[in-house]
C-alpha cells in the first residue's frame, strides 16, 4: 500500500453505462479530495471492452499486482459488452480482483432508503435493512467443468460447484463477525442442502459450528427457495443473510427490486483477515448492476448506486460519517424527486448525481 499517507484509489469505469456512472462518482470523490482535504490519489485505468478490442489487453498482470501494491480500494462501474460475447475481458477484471485479491466476502446492503421505493404492499422502508454476505471466490462462478461433444445432439455441460472447508468457514465466520460489530441480532444462513446434498451438508456443519460461538446472536437455517418467498412476504424478518455465490447474487438482484431497482444497490468486494499475520488486501466497491447496454449513452442510467458505492469505500477507508452523508443527500434526493427516472424523477444521470453533490459539497 502506498506509503505517502495518501489512499490511492484505482478506478476502472468499465463497460455500458458503468463510466458514465462511475464518472459521477468520481466527481464525488474529487469533492472530498479538493474541498474536505481528503488524502485520495484518484488513478483511472483505461481496461473494459474498448481496450479489449482495441488491443487485447484485459487485466495486466503489472495492473493486477500495481494494484494491489499501491492502492486502497478499487473503485469499478460494471463489465459486459455486447460486442464482446465471451465475456473474456470482463471475467480476467472481475475475477481477477474478486479471486485474485481472494476478495471472499461480496458484502451487499439491502437498504431501502425511501418508503416511496419499497413495492411491497403494506411495507415501508425500515422493513427493508439487510445486510447479505456473499461467497465470492468459490461454487459454481470458479468456471471449473468442460463441454463435451458440443454442438452434436449428444452433448454435455458440466459446471462444478466448489465449497471448500476454509471458504465456507471464514464467509459465515465474517457474517456473525459483522452482526456483532454491528448490533445485528440474527444471521440467517441460506443453502439448498436438501437437494445439493454433499455441499450442503458442509454449509450446514460448519455454520452449526461457528454459531455456536456467537450466542448472544439468533442464528437461523433456511432453504434458499423458503427465503426467497419470505423475503418477499416480510424482509423486516431478515437482518445478515450468508449464502453462497450463486445464491447471493439472485438474493441481493431480489432485495434490489426492494431498494428501487439495480440502480440503488451498492456492495463492497472484501477480504477480512484470518489472523493479523494475514497480507492486507485492496477492497474493491462496485455497484450490483451491471452495464445495462440498452441504457448506454442516454444519460438516463441512475447513479445513485454507483455513489452509494463510492460512499461505502469512503466508509471502509475510516471515513464512516462520509458514507452516512453520502446516504443522507441521496435518500434526500429521492424524497425531493431529484432522480432518475427509474426511481420517479426526470432528471438524467449527471443532473441527479450533481445535485447530490452541490448539496453534499455545501456542507463540508
Ligand atoms: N459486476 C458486473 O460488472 C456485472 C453484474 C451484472 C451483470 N453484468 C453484465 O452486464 C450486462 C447486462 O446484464 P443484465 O442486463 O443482466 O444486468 P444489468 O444490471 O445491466 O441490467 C438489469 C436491469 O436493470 C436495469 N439497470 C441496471 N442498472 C441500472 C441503473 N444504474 N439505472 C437504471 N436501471 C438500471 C437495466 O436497464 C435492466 O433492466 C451483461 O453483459 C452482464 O454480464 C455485469
Amino acid at each position: 500500500m502506498a506509503s505517502t499517507g495518501k489512499k490511492k484509489i484505482a478506478i476502472i469505469g468499465g463497460d455500458g453505462i458503468g463510466p458514465s456512472v462511475t464518472q459521477e462518482a468520481v466527481r464525488l470523490l474529487e469533492i472530498y479530495r479538493d474541498r474536505a482535504r481528503l488524502p485520495l490519489e484518484l488513478w483511472e485505468l483505461d481496461l473494459g471492452a474498448d481496450r479489449f478490442l482495441r488491443d487485447g489487453t484485459t487485466f495486466p498482470n503489472q495492473i493486477q499486482i500495481a494494484i494491489q501494491r499501491e492502492c486502497a480500494a478499487v473503485l469499478l462501474g460494471a463489465l459486459g459488452d455486447p460486442r464482446v460475447p465471451g465475456l473474456e475481458h470482463a471475467r480476467d477484471i472481475l475475477f481477477g480482483m474478486r479471486f485474485g485479491y481472494d476478495l471472499y466476502a461480496n458484502v451487499r446492503p439491502v437498504k431501502a432508503l425511501s418508503d416511496r421505493l419499497v413495492p411491497l404492499k403494506d411495507r415501508r422502508a425500515k422493513d427493508v435493512d439487510i445486510v447479505v454476505f456473499r461467497e465470492n471466490t468459490e461454487g459454481l462462478y470458479v468456471g471449473m467443468g468442460g463441454q463435451f461433444k458440443r454442438g452434436t445432439p449428444d452433448e454435455v455441460a458440466i459446471n462444478e460447484d466448489v465449497n471448500t472447508r476454509k471458504g465456507v468457514e471464514r464467509i459465515i465466520r465474517a457474517a456473525f463477525e459483522y452482526a456483532r460489530a454491528h448490533g445485528r441480532t440474527k444471521v440467517t444462513m441460506a443453502d439448498k442442502s436438501n437437494a445439493l446434498r454433499y455441499a450442503g451438508e458442509l454449509w450446514l456443519r460448519v455454520f452449526g459450528e461457528v454459531k455456536a460461538q456467537y450466542p448472544e446472536i439468533i442464528s437461523q437455517h433456511l432453504y434458499v427457495d423458503a427465503l426467497c418467498l419470505l423475503m418477499i412476504q416480510d424482509p423486516s424478518q431478515f437482518q445478515v443473510i450468508v449464502t453462497n455465490n450463486l445464491f447471493g447474487d439472485i438474493i441481493t438482484d431480489l432485495g434490489a427490486a426492494f431498494q428501487g431497482g439495480l440502480g440503488m444497490a451498492a456492495s463492497a468486494n472484501l477480504h477480512y483477515p484470518a489472523s493479523p499475520a494475514d497480507t492486507p488486501r485492496v477492497a474493491m466497491f462496485e455497484p450490483v448492476h451491471g452495464s445495462a447496454p440498452p441504457l448506454t449513452g442516454k444519460d438516463v442510467a441512475n447513479p445513485f448506486a454507483a455513489l452509494l458505492t463510492a460512499g461505502m469505500m469512503l466508509g471502509h477507508l475510516g471515513w464512516p460519517e462520509e458514507e452516512a452523508r453520502v446516504e443522507k443527500w441521496v435518500t434526500t434526493a429521492i424524497d425531493e424527486r431529484m432522480c432518475t427516472v427509474d426511481v420517479g424523477g426526470t432528471l438524467g444521470t449527471r443532473a441527479a448525481a450533481a445535485w447530490v453533490r452541490e448539496k453534499l459539497a455545501a456542507e463540508l
